[in-house]
């Protein structure tokens, strides 16, 4: 049986639907190269902002048993300190790149997206939704319909034809609205979901075992929440989600799928199964359509909704 993996994002050709989630393997070019060789379709930028940011103290990553926690700050070297870097990036993959940006201010949104823009990446992803830098960039955009709207409809008027992502959090009331908003303001897609605020304490020594306190939970503890969000988002909108959040198999990536994502992303699980996550994920795929007569990605999207 012939199966065909290739999803079409947003007018962006993926040769299978697994994507490099942002932060995972960093701004160079090599590390996002290994991915294309190990089998993703498509990779995202470590999010880019408007000034070099160090991060956070240390300890800034804790692997818990069920998830992993994060609090590294969003440290980047600023989009000045990136141009050669994402330049070389797309001199050397064949895959497309998707740029992921952040910013304090709408200003500073529009000012990283026109540079970032000028390089001409297949996709431009707005982070509006890390959870551990709020006491530093003060709340996070995709917590409130009208910053949401905003900032969208801003980076959309200097993007041209790139399409624009936003990045949703499941740390809100209702993400539907928020999704909503994005789409309204002309965002070509939705990425759902980033990390999910949280704290861990360390009973022992009587605090939080991050230095930051709070941090960015993802990994297997946060699927059902991700596949929730793209869930509902599905029903509300029509342009195309990446479902991300707790992808380790390809029976994993299929739940998204059948929720409504159009394209996985994959981040904790280049931690827990190597960096070839993208491969066997997409094996795995492939075995499960073949017992289970789908042809096509299309085919399952969305067919959990009875
Ligand atoms: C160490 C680390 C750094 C991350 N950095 C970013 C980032 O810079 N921008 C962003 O949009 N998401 C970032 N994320 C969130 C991931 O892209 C992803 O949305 C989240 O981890 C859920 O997917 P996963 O369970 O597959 O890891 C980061 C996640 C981790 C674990």
């Amino acid at each position: 049986m012939s199966i065909n993996l290739s999803v079409n994002l947003a007018g962006i050709k993926l040769k299978n639907p697994t994507i490099l989630a942002s932060g995972i393997m960093g701004i160079s070019a090599a590390s996002l190269k290994f991915c294309e060789e190990n089998g993703a379709g498509a990779v995202t930028l470590k999010s880019i902002g408007h000034n070099e940011r160090i991060g956070h103290n240390n300890p800034t990553v804790y692997v818990w048993e069920n998830g992993i926690h994060n609090a590294v700050g969003l440290p980047n070297p600023g989009i000045d300190g990136s141009i050669d870097k994402m330049s070389e990036m797309l001199n050397v993959l064949s895959i497309p790149l998707i740029g992921s940006m952040f910013a304090d201010t709408i200003d500073n949104f529009v000012m990283v997206a026109k540079k970032m823009a000028a390089l001409n990446p297949a996709i431009i992803e707005l982070n509006l939704s890390c959870p551990n830098t709020a006491d530093d960039l003060g709340r996070m955009y995709a917590s409130d319909v009208k910053m949401t709207h905003d900032v969208v409809s801003a980076v959309k008027k200097i993007v041209g034809n790139i399409p624009l992502f936003a990045k949703l959090t499941a740390d809100v009331t209702d993400i539907v609205e928020i999704g909503k908003s994005a789409e309204a303001a002309g965002a070509d897609g939705l990425t759902a979901i980033n990390t999910v605020s949280g704290i861990n304490i360390d009973i022992y020594q009587k605090r939080p075992i991050l230095k930051n306190k709070v941090g960015g939970l993802s990994g297997p503890a946060i699927r059902p929440i991700g596949v929730r969000a793209v869930w509902n988002l599905y029903q509300a909108v029509k342009i195309p989600i990446i479902g991300t959040g707790g992808i380790n198999t390809g029976e994993d990536a299929i739940e998204y799928i059948m929720a409504g994502a159009s394209a996985v992303g994959i981040g904790s699980g280049v931690w827990y199964r190597g960096i070839d996550v993208f491969k066997k994920v997409t094996d795995e795929m492939k075995v499960f359509m073949e017992k289970n007569n789908y042809h096509s990605i299309e085919d399952m999207k969305g067919i959990a909704h009875v």
